[in-house]
């Protein structure tokens, strides 16, 4: 098994999954739809209360079982393993998207740098998006390929202090605008009257977890890395707070902006690619704040998709026995191939599913809904099915700790995803902040429900496909290793 190099590694790589797309462009946009600082009471309940205590959970599974999803869903009962690559599967299809966003970041910063202005319409519907989508997967599958040390931990040790640095620096301009102060007015000042709203809680919750990369196996992946020495509770308090930290920071930037420039603070996505490049192109220096703004965000999202993508390599390690390499350039080819549907979504090919842009269709199914299902199915498989949980967490985090996160992740956190996912269900109404990609098309709950099913049932027949010819190499190994009289 590989290891980071120390703890400082570990904790910058989880940092760099944790922090990218989710914080600098999502939370304002879900925050602003939001009403501003109404959100931040149910955003900091979800972060700290579920969110950071199955961050706890996962990292010690990963620890204990020193593998992957697939195995440590294997360990539980055998034909479990279908479930660790579904898991696989839904981070693998949000993957496919997520490098179509972080592609245009790319562009945007490019634009920047040349001074050129280009409206989002013009720019996507070009064929530089594809250009730019095919570039950002390649770089991400070298990075994974190079390994945990070589290539995740050294990447988000160089990119991570360098966005969060360019990032406070931008905050300090930020205080000299003169919408500075309204811009923290809005961001802060908290509003108790909407906390009754469960759809606002639903908005909250889902951030959370996609904003901590939690419930997805990819902490459990990255937790296996970790050595003994390494204290997990207050690396994930670490973890949280950064990632937080960074939301925070990003807000701190872009209201001031928007409030200082006019702009509508509840843009949606709008709010990156259309309406703060308005302001970019009047406020002085604006060319160099536009190409830093938009080099962190792509740094944010590239050392996220590196986690992506290193989840399903490992997995494929494990399983196939394959050598890394192999695994990084077969998923990397794959990950081109499947993404390339969300890429031509925007361009003049405009490809749509069902009359609706690819990547929406995405985003709204198995990015909004495969999240909550990959992380109920993570917290009640291994607390329900397996009894020795209870202990091993004791063993990995100490018993104190463990008789609170044990129950949160046996009842709580299953409950209330189960809650929040049914209440945006059945509202069946379009809610600022309920998908993933703010200011996609509202496709409705009851399409987001048939897709859903359906890509989750494609991706069991997957699974089920995997899971046999993943027997006949591990076969292989095990009758090798008997034969060498280690039985
Ligand atoms: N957390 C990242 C962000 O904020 C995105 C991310 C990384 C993610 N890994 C994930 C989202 C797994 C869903 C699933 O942008």
């Amino acid at each position: 098994m590989e290891r980071w190099s120390s703890g400082a590694g570990f904790i910058l790589a989880a940092i760099g999954s944790a922090v990218g797309i989710g914080n600098i462009w999502r939370f304002p946009a879900v925050l602003g739809g939001n009403g501003g600082g109404a959100y931040l009471i149910p955003y900091l309940i979800a972060v700290f209360f579920c969110a950071l205590p199955l961050m706890i959970f996962e990292l010690a599974l990963g620890r204990h079982f020193q593998g992957t999803i697939v195995s440590a869903f294997r360990s539980v009962r055998h034909p479990f393993r279908v479930f660790g690559w579904m898991i696989c599967g839904i981070v693998f299809l949000i993957l496919s998207y997520y490098l179509v966003i972080a592609g245009w970041t790319l562009g945007y910063f490019f634009f920047a740098l040349s001074g050129e202005r280009i409206s989002f319409a013009d720019f996507s519907a070009g064929w530089l998006p594809v250009v730019l989508f095919a570039v950002t997967a390649l770089a991400t599958g070298i990075v994974v390929s190079g390994g945990v040390r070589k290539g995740i931990e050294r990447m988000s040790t160089l990119l991570i202090p360098v966005s969060v640095g360019t990032l406070i620096i931008l905050a300090l301009y930020c205080t000299t605008l003169p919408g500075f102060s309204r811009g923290m007015d809005f961001l802060f000042t908290p509003d108790f009257t909407v906390l009754g709203s469960p759809l606002l809680w639903g908005a909250a919750f889902g951030q959370a977890f996609f904003s901590l990369s939690v419930g997805m196996g990819i902490l459990l992946t990255y937790g296996a890395y970790a050595d003994r020495e390494q204290a997990i509770p207050a690396a994930s308090l670490i973890i949280t707070v950064a990632d937080l930290g960074v939301a925070l920071l990003s807000g701190i930037v872009i209201f001031p902006i928007v409030f200082s420039f006019g702009l509508a603070p509840a843009a949606g996505a709008e709010l990156a690619f259309t309406t703060l490049p308005q302001a970019f192109a009047v406020m002085p220096g604006g060319r160099v704040i536009a190409a830093a703004f938009f080099l962190v965000l792509f740094f944010a999202a590239l050392t996220s998709a590196i986690s992506m993508l290193e989840m399903s390599v490992a997995a494929l390690r494990e399983s196939f026995l394959w050598s890394r390499r192999r695994s990084a350039a077969v998923l990397t080819a794959a990950v081109l191939a499947t993404g390339l549907p969300s890429a031509l979504s925007y361009s003049a090919a405009d490809l749509r599913f069902d009359g609706i842009p690819v990547l929406d269709f995405l985003d709204e199914t198995i990015g909004t809904l495969g999240l909550p299902v990959a992380a109920i199915f993570l917290a009640i498989v291994f607390t329900w099915f397996f009894s020795p949980t209870r202990d091993l967490l004791a063993r990995e985090i100490g018993n104190g700790l463990a008789r609170i996160i044990y129950p949160l992740c046996t009842y709580i956190i299953p409950a209330v995803l189960i809650m929040t996912t049914a209440a945006r269900m059945a509202s069946g109404v379009d809610y600022p902040g309920l998908r993933n990609l703010p200011g996609s098309e509202f496709i409705g709950p009851l399409l987001q429900i048939e897709g859903i099913v359906i890509i989750i049932l494609l991706l069991l027949a997957a699974s089920v496909v995997a899971c046999r010819l993943g027997r006949c190499p591990l076969a292989g190994r095990l009758r090798t290793w008997r034969r060498r009289g280690n039985s």
